[in-house]
């Protein structure tokens, strides 16, 4: 044997390279499919932490299935194990919210639930800031019969209400509480709004949630049809999607159990169109309701109002929901976590009738089983889009230029 010299050092050196480049490239995958001996679904690495400082509370209103699952290269192997978590952070809602809540949907779960006749439309608004769009809502109201729709408004105290809600909006706001996101005060001021609704007119027949960075993509009477002549509830409701399970767990490990196990754990868009009787169930549950409001150990697997209403209606009457939301929106290339926001340079015919294109993403209804081949009758649905976010302020000019020409055009 010779000694080796340098040279053949280095080559041994530079042989081994690529070997160990792709063995710390592969050997992390098999850490995680060990950890994944505790979880049913494939991917148990947790979400990159979301920069909650970047995020204002209209993005409470962000949907994302796919926003909290990039799933990083490489771990470090050597790496300690990260720290328990803390411990859980207190309720979000106070006793006396919580029973002012209580008074006031047991109220609302009395009423009738079929809507007396002219039916209405219910806009309701969740918001901790003036309405960018009011404007352009009012224009999309002027050509409504008054007698078809209300708005209502949940503003989160502690806003900034320059300029004061006028015109439809004036004194539609409704006793509002704190929200935060991630957290269940979310859920809890979509209730008060259905709740509020529900009791203010038993004519509201459809209820449909928006955030300050919706936008219609149709006119009033367009949206009036669509969503009165449906027998059903438009409501996405997804199951099986990547991150479920550490969204479920985000309690902790069994937090939810016995209400609400996993395999009955869905997750959607947090705006919704639903029918009277499916706003009085909503405001009548308190089973699922007292797991949801239950604090998440961490906030970057914590989006309860993606949760909470599509679980509870896919549990109580999956056959009453048509599994889609009607509010578009775009998740690709998204940053940090917020979905495309349009600024004003991007609004034109072409934006408006693009999005109009689109085809709403169904969920997967094979609970149902009346017979019917669910998947295929999904699958040649086609329904509209009806409204539409992400839109950044500054677009409301644009989105003003082309509103009776394009937007209020069907
Ligand atoms: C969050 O974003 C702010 C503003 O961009 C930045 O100053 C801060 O360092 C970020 N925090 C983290 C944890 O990334
Ligand atoms: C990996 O983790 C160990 C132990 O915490 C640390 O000393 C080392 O610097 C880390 N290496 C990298 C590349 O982060
Ligand atoms: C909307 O529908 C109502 C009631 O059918 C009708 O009176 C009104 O003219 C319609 N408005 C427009 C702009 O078509
Ligand atoms: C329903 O239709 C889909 C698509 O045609 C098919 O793949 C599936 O097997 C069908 N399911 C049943 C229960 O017939
Ligand atoms: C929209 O903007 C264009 C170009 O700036 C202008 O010519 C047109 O008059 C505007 N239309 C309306 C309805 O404001």
């Amino acid at each position: 044997m010779l000694p080796p010299t340098p040279l053949s050092l280095l080559c041994a050196i530079l042989l081994c390279l690529p070997l160990a480049v792709i063995f710390t490239f592969t050997a992390p995958s098999a850490t995680n499919s060990g950890g994944a001996a505790t979880s049913p679904l494939p991917i148990t690495t947790t979400p990159p932490p979301t920069n909650s400082t970047t995020k204002t509370i209209q993005e409470t209103t962000s949907l994302s299935p796919r926003k909290t699952l990039v799933q990083p290269k490489f771990k470090n192997l050597t790496a300690a194990p990260p720290p328990p978590p803390p411990p859980p952070p207190p309720p979000s809602i106070s006793a006396e919210d919580e029973a002012d809540d209580r008074t006031l949907f047991k109220l609302a779960s009395r009423v009738d639930p079929a809507p007396k006749p002219v039916k209405k439309l219910a806009f309701m608004f969740l918001t901790t800031a003036a309405l960018p769009f009011a404007p352009l809502w009012e224009l999309y109201f002027s050509r409504a019969a008054a007698a078809r729709y209300n708005v209502y408004v949940h503003a989160d105290p502690g806003g900034n209400y320059t300029p004061p809600f006028g015109g439809v909006f004036a004194n539609r706001v409704i006793p509002s509480k704190p929200t935060r996101r991630h957290s269940p005060t979310l859920i809890a001021a979509a209730r008060r709004l259905l709740a509020h609704a529900l009791l203010h007119d038993e004519a509201n027949a459809v209820f449909a949630l928006l955030s300050p960075s919706c936008v219609p993509l149709r006119s009033f009477n367009y949206t009036y049809r669509v969503l009165t002549r449906s027998r059903r509830s438009f409501i996405e409701i997804l199951r099986d999607e990547p991150g479920a399970w550490e969204r479920w767990a985000a309690r902790g490990a069994a937090a939810m159990l016995p209400e609400v196990e996993f395999g009955d754990f869905r997750i959607g868009s947090q705006f919704w169109a639903v029918k009277r009787r499916h706003a009085r169930v909503i405001v009548s549950d308190t089973v699922l309701w007292s797991k949801f409001k239950l604090p998440c150990l961490r906030d970057d697997t914590c989006y309860p109002e993606e949760h909470y209403f599509p679980t509870l209606l896919s549990t109580v009457d999956p056959r009453g929901c048509t599994p889609c939301t009607l509010t578009h929106v775009d998740w690709r290339g998204s940053r940090g976590g917020h979905p495309r926001t349009y600024v004003a340079g991007e609004v034109g015919p072409e934006l408006i009738r693009a999005l109009r294109k689109g085809r709403p993403r169904y969920g997967d209804e094979r609970e149902r089983s009346d017979g019917s081949n669910s998947s295929v009758v999904v699958r040649r649905r086609r329904d509209p889009f009806l409204f539409a976010r992400k839109f950044s302020p500054g677009a409301l000019h644009r989105l003003i230029n082309i509103s009776s020409d394009v937007i209020f055009r069907d």
